[in-house]
């Protein structure tokens, strides 16, 4: 008899959810807020009502295209934290609605460690130990993973994310939200030279990304006292000296943490793993250290309910499950 694992994720601004079969994901359904676009970042209230009004389409469009029913789901995993509150608590309230009338376990899922586990959604898999780099809008940490369950943030932002320090500095060049991948299209065409931006420095395998937003900030002020049309005038170049040093600094304590653990298998995750400049880097760092490398498809960077499943499988194996008394968890660590 097969297991069949439903996996929901509502941690921020998409309703997703994904169908698993002994560990095989069926599909892979997400539907996009785009509703935050207007406001230039993602607005609490406005990402809960939306999860309201997409999750029961989602679960069932997932439901469908696997041929199933929700009588036919064995398990339920939902993302417990981290996350937005108001968001959380519409995954977890129908997930746990689902498995109270189904009478089925509840599996809670830490969206952090998911976005490592979306590694083992299709092959090639990493094999442990392996170092992976969870780069997202929320978080950036270097995690050294020694099985699919034991996982430790061996260095991580002390203060905004990566993710963010990309859209703070895509909303003051204007380009729009979500800002990432603007920048990251933005960079192709241009010069990752042309300017400098200093970068913070801190102990261990630690980060801080505030600085450079506000370094940014001032930079753009400064400029445009002299040429109002600057920011106009060199948008691509911006964009691409922006990336180039947000891309150095992740780098730099990548490649201490890989010398520390003596670890040459690395992996990226998380959205910002979805960046070209990003995975092109990687690439070449791997050729330079004999690294073998792991880079996820785009569509497992950035949120989706496939590797809340895949987290689910695990954790249904090793025996991991949760109680209807589950509270959503919006910082949740581990
Ligand atoms: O993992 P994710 O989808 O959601 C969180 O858990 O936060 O990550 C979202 C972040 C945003 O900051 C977004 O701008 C960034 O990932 N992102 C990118 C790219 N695609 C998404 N950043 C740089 N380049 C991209 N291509
Ligand atoms: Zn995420």
């Amino acid at each position: 008899m097969s297991t069949v694992i439903l996996g929901i994720e509502s941690s921020c601004d998409e309703t997703a959810a994904a169908v698993c079969k002994d560990g095989q994901i069926i599909n892979n359904i997400i539907a996009t807020q785009s509703i935050h676009e207007s406001y230039g970042g993602v607005v609490p209230e406005l990402a809960s009502r939306a999860h309201q009004k997409n999750i029961v389409p989602v679960i069932s469009e997932a439901l469908n295209a696997a041929a199933i029913t929700l009588q036919d789901v064995d398990a339920i995993a939902y993302t417990q934290g981290p996350g937005l509150l108001g968001a959380l608590l519409v995954g977890s309230s129908f997930a746990k609605s689902a498995a109270l009338a189904l009478d089925i376990p509840l599996i809670p899922i830490n969206h952090m460690q998911a976005h490592v586990l979306a590694h083992f959604i299709e092959d090639p898999k990493p094999t442990f130990p392996f170092l992976c780099l969870t780069v997202s809008g929320g978080h950036t940490q270097i995690v050294r993973v020694d099985d699919y369950l034991t996982m430790t943030v061996i260095g991580q932002s002390k203060d905004d994310a990566v993710g963010e320090a990309f859209d703070k500095c895509a909303k003051l060049l204007g380009v729009g939200y979500p800002g990432g991948p603007r920048v990251d299209k933005l960079a192709q065409t241009g010069d990752p030279h042309r300017f400098t931006f200093p970068q913070s420095d801190i102990p261990d395998l630690d980060y801080s990304f505030s600085g450079i937003k506000t370094a940014f900030m001032y930079f753009l002020r400064d400029e445009k006292r002299k040429n109002e049309q600057f920011i106009e005038d060199n948008l691509h170049d911006l964009a691409a000296s922006l990336q180039f040093t947000l891309i150095d600094m992740l780098f730099k304590k990548l490649k201490k943490a890989a010398k520390q653990e003596k670890i040459k298998n690395i992996a990226i995750a998380g959205g910002v793993s979805a960046n070209s400049g990003l995975r092109k880097h990687l690439q070449e760092e791997a050729k330079k250290h004999g690294w073998q490398v792991f880079i996820p498809k785009f569509e497992f960077c950035t949120d989706n309910a496939a590797m809340i499943a895949t987290a689910g499988y695990y954790q249904l194996q090793a025996g991991k499950t949760g109680s209807l008394r589950d509270s959503p968890m919006p910082r949740m660590s581990f």
